[in-house]
């Protein structure tokens, strides 16, 4: 590849570990290619990164605003009880102003989100800037979630913990992909009300504002939901851009437990 076609990549993960490492495995992937790669998070959750990164990666620290509710010094899920999960995305959406300011002042080419940064495609796109949704749930949990137009402006995806318990009728493969009714009973952050956005419609606004999307599944495990997501998103939505995750990060992950 010749000079000039080295990218600029800006990724923002979710400020949790789940999320954080597979996104650091994809920059480390890019960089690895010969890409510049600046790496957008706050304070803590970089410097609990591994030490030694390419040096191509560069990592962006943006300080959390405080939010009424989120203790100070909680910068992810991991810090804090599960239902605190509302204040940390508020304390997020806050990044947006800082996030715009990097982006503005910066050579990026790319920026590669997370599914919770649901204001940012609109930013980057006025930047000239593309974007593209890297997800670390597999194709089976995008279908179970649904599509776009089914969960933005108003749309309802769930309106009780129930709904989320039964597989949906998009679904044209045998599956029992859904939630167990523990998993969502005392869930806020999925159903949609009036003063918070649930986590569903901040998707389908990514996969809405991304040019790509990119799935943590291979097509050796998912070749009926990565076939059915690709009708759910359509053209130019889904534009490939699979990503197989590797055995050995497999293990690692399970041990470590992701959150
Ligand atoms: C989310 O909505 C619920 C119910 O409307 C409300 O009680 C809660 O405070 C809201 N959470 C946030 C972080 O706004
Ligand atoms: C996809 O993820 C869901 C939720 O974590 C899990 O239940 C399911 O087994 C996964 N499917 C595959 C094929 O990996």
């Amino acid at each position: 590849m010749e000079n000039r076609e080295k990218l600029h990549v800006a990724m923002f993960p979710w400020l949790a570990y789940g999320h954080l490492m597979p996104f650091l495995e994809v920059a480390t992937f890019l960089a690895r290619k010969g890409h510049r790669v600046s790496f957008i998070s706050t304070p803590k959750n970089l410097q609990k990164l591994p030490a030694n990164l390419p040096p191509s990666i560069t990592l962006v620290e943006l300080p959390l605003p405080r939010v009424h509710g989120l203790p100070d010094s909680v910068e992810s899920t991991s810090d804090m009880p599960y239902n605190m999960v509302p204040y940390l995305k508020k304390a997020f959406d806050l990044l947006e102003p800082a996030v715009v300011e990097f982006l503005a002042n910066s050579d990026v080419d790319w920026m590669i989100q997370d599914f919770m940064s649901f204001w940012l495609p609109q930013k980057t796109s006025r930047l000239g800037v593309k974007s593209a949704l890297f997800s670390i749930f597999n194709a089976s949990s995008l279908v179970f979630v649904g599509p776009p137009s089914l969960l933005v402006d108003g749309q309802v995806r769930a309106k009780t913990a129930e709904d989320l318990t039964v597989v949906p009728e998009w679904v044209t493969y045998p599956t029992k992909v859904a939630f167990r009714l523990h998993e969502v009973m005392n869930e806020e952050d999925f159903l949609d009300s009036e003063s918070n956005m649930s986590v569903f419609e901040r998707g389908g606004k990514l996969v809405q504002g991304c040019e790509i999307v990119a799935v943590r599944a291979c097509s050796e495990f998912e070749a009926e939901p990565l076939s059915l997501l690709k009708k759910l998103y359509g053209d130019p939505w889904f534009r490939r851009g699979f990503c197989c995750p590797r055995i050995k990060d497999a293990t690692k992950e399970t041990r470590d437990g992701v959150s």
